[in-house]
């Protein structure tokens, strides 16, 4: 694992966006995997204002809500189309559809699009309790995209982004571990506080499931960034 550490999330953003941007001029990105949420805010910004050719780009983003529909304002499809895609213009997008009437059905065709389209670069933020995706502790590491039962310390964190704590969905639709350790690389980011211990736990504690996160210190290409908040628990 390559850690670099940063003074803040703007400084990170400008990190990760040159390793997007050296993969994208070397030819050497066909399919982009995408996170949401407020860690990557900065680096969809740098995006934003670079002018950046992505027509040959295909993107893939990690999860979506069930029960959203791209219209809902709280739904991961609606914020990539807010934050990135309204803007930059990519040859297709991919977000699994959480209004499915087959959720089962949907997972399936949603990992069929990733063995199509294997991620070159990808994307990830970090829950407090060391998820990625929405891989909560004790998913195997062997999980491929599926239904998620959200955990309580998830749904607490993500309730800001709701008017009602009940409006949280209690579900998802995410990528599994073993489909996000499928990515070439994989760059993360995670800032403040509050994400400290799961850092600590990512890159220095046991490879296990109670640690989704750990198992990219499997992964032959991953690149950390963290502001000095998330880095304070590290040795
Ligand atoms: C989002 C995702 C989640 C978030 C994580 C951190 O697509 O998969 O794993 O990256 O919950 O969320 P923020 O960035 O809001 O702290």
């Amino acid at each position: 694992m390559n850690v670099i550490v940063v003074k803040n999330d703007q400084e990170a953003a400008e990190k990760a966006f040159e390793i997007l941007k050296s993969g994208l001029e070397q030819g050497e990105i066909n399919t982009l995997g995408l996170a949401t949420g407020g860690t990557p805010l900065k680096l969809y910004a740098e995006m934003r204002n670079a002018n950046l050719d992505v027509s040959n780009v295909t993107t893939v983003n990690l999860d979506e809500y069930v029960g959203l529909s791209a219209d809902n304002e709280q739904s991961y499809n609606y914020y990539m189309n807010q934050e990135l895609f309204n803007s930059v213009k990519f040859k297709e997008t991919n977000l699994p559809n959480g209004v499915a009437q087959d959720l089962e059905a949907e997972c399936e065709r949603y990992e069929k699009i990733l063995e199509e389209n294997p991620v070159d670069l990808q994307v990830l933020g970090l829950g407090t309790n060391a998820h990625i995706g929405f891989n909560e502790p004790g998913t195997p590491f062997d999980s491929k995209t599926h239904v998620v039962k959200l955990t309580e310390s998830t749904i607490e964190a993500n309730k800001r982004y709701f008017e009602k704590e009940e409006d949280v969905p209690t579900h998802a639709i995410s990528m599994g571990i073993a489909s996000i350790m499928e990515a070439k690389q994989i760059v993360l980011l995670a800032f403040g506080e509050a994400k400290a211990e799961a850092v600590k736990q990512m890159i220095e504690g046991p490879v296990t499931e109670e640690c989704p996160a750990s198992a990219l210190q499997n992964h032959p290409n991953v690149t950390i960034i963290v502001d000095e908040a998330a880095a304070s628990q590290l040795k």
